[in-house]
């Protein structure tokens, strides 16, 4: 196993409690992670239970495998986009899930690991990939990309005021040196717009890094597409839980779950999203921006 992999799961009570599962239920987990709602699914749904496990990124399958070995007879496991979900439950021979949970984003292991390039915290390469089949990084994305193309990238991905300064600021870093770390593009970060952030308790580069992510790994499109498809693989009474952690992911959620009920395909079981308590947030600072829905197919 390449590392300690922690991950607390977020909102586990409540996705348990959404997701409604019995024994024997086949569940698709389509955001494996560090395996914590995984874990939880499998005890619910017992020895005759299917879990279809996916994770992009392969060392988190790895990890999984150890620490849910005990399960591993019930699992499939699948190291693939869940953009692809249709064709990987058609391949599995699932024509239909009792149950499914994306939880968005990255896993804590992901940001701690320095190396993966997720962190403005932490000294690594520029990389944000999910995995290292995939084309493009981050550092490809700041180097080669013109300074329309960053700046629209930092606005609509990072929700960032500021995108055309980061971009411009940018610019000129990598006329000087390609800009190849994590703290390399931090700094240059902290010289754009490190004074419009004095008084906002944010991190000045975390928005910038936030819309590399989403861009490097197509992660809007992606949930928008997974999540849809999914919806069709669902069996009746069957329900969906989505958790995302910031405010573009939240909305396609939420428009994907309203045109779906328009067309009476779907029952909208949390019309607000939940979010966490005080205690787990305490807990795990993570959880903070965390907002679950859950729909049930009609
Ligand atoms: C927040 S973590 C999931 C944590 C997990 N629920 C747990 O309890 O440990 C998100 C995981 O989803 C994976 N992921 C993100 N986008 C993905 C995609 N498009 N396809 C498959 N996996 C993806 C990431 O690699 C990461 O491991």
């Amino acid at each position: 196993m390449k590392g300690f992999f922690l991950h607390l799961p977020v909102l586990l009570q409540e996705v348990m409690e959404y997701l409604k599962l019995a024994p024997g239920d086949t569940v698709l987990d389509a955001t494996l992670g560090g395996g914590g709602h995984a874990a939880q699914c499998l005890k619910k749904i017992g020895s005759k239970g299917k879990l279809i496990a996916i994770d992009r990124d392969p060392e988190a399958i790895e990890n999984a495998k150890e620490s849910l070995s005990e399960f591993n007879s019930r699992i499939v496991w699948v190291n693939d986009n869940f953009r692809n979900v249709g064709d990987i439950l058609r391949i599995a021979g699932v024509d239909k899930v009792n149950g499914a949970i994306f939880d968005l984003g990255v896993s804590s292991h992901q940001i701690d690991e320095a190396e993966r390039g997720f962190s403005f915290l932490k000294d690594g390469p520029l990389d944000m990939r999910f995995s290292n089949c995939q084309d493009v990084s981050a550092c490809g994305v700041v180097n080669d990309f013109s300074k329309d193309e960053l700046a629209e990238i930092i606005r609509e991905y990072g929700e960032e005021r500021h995108a055309s300064l980061v971009a411009g600021g940018i610019i000129r870093a990598r006329a000087k040196k390609r800009i190849e770390t994590t703290k390399e593009l931090t700094e240059v970060i902290l010289a754009a717009v490190g004074r419009k952030y004095r008084k906002v308790r944010l991190h000045p580069a975390a928005r910038t890094f936030q819309a590399l992510r989403i861009y490097v790994n197509d992660e809007l499109e992606s949930a928008e597409v997974g999540v849809r498809e999914t919806l069709g693989f669902l069996a009746a009474r069957a329900r969906i839980c989505v958790i995302s952690f910031h405010s573009l992911e939240d909305r396609i959620i939420k428009n994907l779950f309203r045109n779906a009920a328009r067309e009476e395909k779907l029952k909208i079981i949390t019309k607000k999203p939940i979010t966490p308590g005080r205690d787990e947030i305490r807990a795990n600072s993570r959880a903070r921006s965390a907002k679950l829905r859950c729909a049930e197919r009609v």
